[in-house]
């Protein structure tokens, strides 16, 4: 006698999932029962134990960037892209009958990207996608936590900036997802890291390995004659024009957001000397694999600020929407 069918394939199973039809604040998400998902022949299908909420993912909800909407979807959100969520950890419960790198009962976590749909029960993902057995020493939480912003970090870090031991880097928005992973793996590349974030988050910017922390509720880095050959702005509080004079010749400005920063990234590499390096990093396939050999040597710590369940997503996006979360912000799903 074969297997029996498990009730995805039967097509009738049912799961939780945080659903918006519509742009605008955190009231047009509400928690609905939708299909349970089925793999097909090259996916996984996860069992989601947490997600998060990110900035990106709250500027999604709200159709922002306005041109973002070509890919969201013009008047509201696409069909598909109606469940947010971006990051996920969780165990797999079935795979596709092609799929050879993962088997049921594999703890990983992963990047959804554009596809999202990570805040709910359960989750899609093709094998090939960016997705990784998760580290063996952290929590569902904390490695759905360690996804997006560390990934973000070492992508503009390493693969923009192609940053060197000794060189000074000063990360701004030191105290968010992306910021608290970027002090901690430019400290990791040998850089002379200074951080800078608000009063009430110097201590834990300065426990993350920073060798300065600048407090810009009380100075402008931009104005204290320091130089750096990296400014990575982890949340584009500054522009191009602040930092130059801040950056060392052929220095590199990394911005995490802003169109206007993809035509100067053009213009600055035809001009030579100090560059602005933008973009978007979308396959996280070899950064989950660095970052877990990384957090399972103990090399990277997750800052979690709060936890939410699933039936409060809206709390959490209001949250993040606030613009002053230490790290991360984590969606337990029960
Ligand atoms: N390009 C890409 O591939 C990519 C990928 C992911 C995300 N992103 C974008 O990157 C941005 C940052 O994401 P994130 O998740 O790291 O942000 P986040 O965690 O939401 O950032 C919050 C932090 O920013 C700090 N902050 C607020 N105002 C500041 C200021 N004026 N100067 C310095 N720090 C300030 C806050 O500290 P205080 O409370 O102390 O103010 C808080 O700790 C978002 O816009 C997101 O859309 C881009």
């Amino acid at each position: 006698m074969g297997p029996e069918p498990s009730p995805v394939e039967q097509g009738d199973a049912r799961m939780k999932a945080v659903l918006f039809t519509r742009y605008g604040s955190p009231d047009v998400l509400g928690i609905q029962e939708v299909p349970k998902p089925a793999p097909g022949d090259k996916e996984v299908l996860i069992k989601v134990h947490a997600t998060s909420v990110t900035s990106a993912e709250c500027a999604m909800r709200r159709g922002e960037p306005r041109w973002g909407r070509i890919i969201l979807g013009l008047r509201r959100p696409r069909k598909r892209m109606r469940t947010l969520g971006l990051e996920m950890a969780g165990e797999i419960e079935s795979v596709g009958k092609d799929v050879r790198r993962f088997k049921k009962g594999d703890q990983v976590f992963g990047f959804a990207g554009f596809n999202v749909g990570a805040c709910a029960e359960y989750k899609c993902m093709p094998e090939k996608g960016s997705l990784a057995l998760k580290p063996a020493n952290s929590t569902y939480e904390e490695a759905a936590a360690a996804v997006d912003g560390a990934s973000t970090a070492l992508f503009f870090l390493k693969d923009k900036a192609n940053i060197q031991s000794g060189q000074r880097v000063l990360i701004n928005g030191a105290s968010g997802s992306i910021g608290t992973y970027a002090v901690q793996l430019a400290k990791y590349f040998g850089a002379e890291v200074t951080g800078v974030c608000s009063t009430g988050n110097m201590e834990l910017v300065r426990s993350l390995g920073a060798d300065k922390v600048i407090d810009y509720t009380k100075e402008d880095f931009t104005k204290n004659g320091e130089t750096y050959d990296i400014i990575f702005d982890t949340v584009t509080k500054s522009s191009f024009s602040q930092c130059r004079g801040s950056l060392k010749k052929n220095g590199c400005y990394l911005p995490t957001t802003g169109l206007k920063n993809h035509f100067l990234m053009l213009w600055t590499s035809m001009a030579g000397g100090k560059r602005v390096m933008a973009g978007m990093s979308v396959d996280k396939n070899e950064a989950l694999l660095f970052l877990k050999g990384l957090i399972e040597a103990d090399g990277l710590k997750i800052i979690i600020d709060r936890r939410y369940p699933l039936e409060q997503a809206a709390e959490a996006h209001r949250y993040v929407e606030s613009g002053h979360k230490r790290g991360n912000v984590v969606i337990t799903v029960e």
